[in-house]
């Protein structure tokens, strides 16, 4: 039987559990994990970005990076059927003590103007400072739904005229790349920081991977450390 209740239940396959018990390892934090060291190096020159950082869940690659995004008290912007929002935990408030200004559409994805009218005016003391926008795509909730990549790139320019931060959830990214036919490096190009899942429709039995610039993957790495004392 097939279980299609998510495509996160997924088993190792003999290949996947033979190639395991060879791999080498070594300790990850010192920077000794040979093969960690090659899939940070790989994706992160795959999507054109600077660094990357290996953690066990598309919850962490995202929680580290709206930690790193933020200060207590700032704002996520989000779609209100964001996995961000929706699926981990209260992460945002517990982990970084922002708030979220929710989207509502139908599949999840929304236009630069929608964002327009959920960023606060900094100089007004009653609002929390708007600091970071976030998308996810593929949408999970919103039926798998893939953005129109020009209304991506609309939002950044948004972002950039507002100092924002632009973080994606690209748990399913790769799906979305089937569908639009666009190249990792151009999400890169886009995005200040990108979460990806090894676990889903690439099919790895567990692993996700964050992308940013040198200074941000330092940061998540020091918060990757602490939220694994949680
Ligand atoms: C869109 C999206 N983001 C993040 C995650 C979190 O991934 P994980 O289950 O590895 O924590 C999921 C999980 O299904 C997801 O669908």
């Amino acid at each position: 039987m097939i279980d299609l209740r998510s495509d996160t239940v997924t088993r190792p396959s003999p290949g996947m559990l033979e190639f395991m018990m060879k791999a080498s390892v070594g300790d990850m934090i010192f920077g000794e994990d040979p093969m960690v060291n090659e899939l940070e190096e790989m994706s992160a020159s795959m999507f054109g970005m600077e660094a990357a950082l290996y953690c066990p869940s598309g919850t962490m690659t995202n929680q580290i990076a709206i930690k790193a995004h933020t200060r207590p008290g700032d704002e996520v912007i989000c779609s209100r059927l964001a996995h961000i929002y929706q699926f981990e935990g209260g992460g945002v408030a517990f982990n970084s003590g922002a708030s979220v200004a929710l989207i509502d559409s139908e599949n999840g994805t929304f236009t630069a103007e929608d964002v327009e009218q959920y960023i606060n005016n900094p100089n007004d003391c009653h609002k929390a400072y708007t600091r970071l926008v976030e998308v996810e795509n593929t949408v999970n909730r919103g039926a798998g739904a893939c953005w129109d990549f020009a209304e991506l790139v609309r939002i950044r320019e948004l972002c950039d005229r507002h100092g924002l931060g632009y973080h994606l959830d690209g748990a399913r990214l790769f799906n979305a790349m089937t569908a639009d036919g666009r190249k990792p490096e151009e999400y890169g190009a886009l995005f200040d920081s990108v979460s990806i899942c090894l676990s889903k429709g690439l099919g790895a039995p567990v692993g996700s991977v964050l992308l940013g610039n040198r200074d941000f993957i330092r940061q998540g790495q020091r918060i990757r450390k602490v939220l694994a004392t949680l």
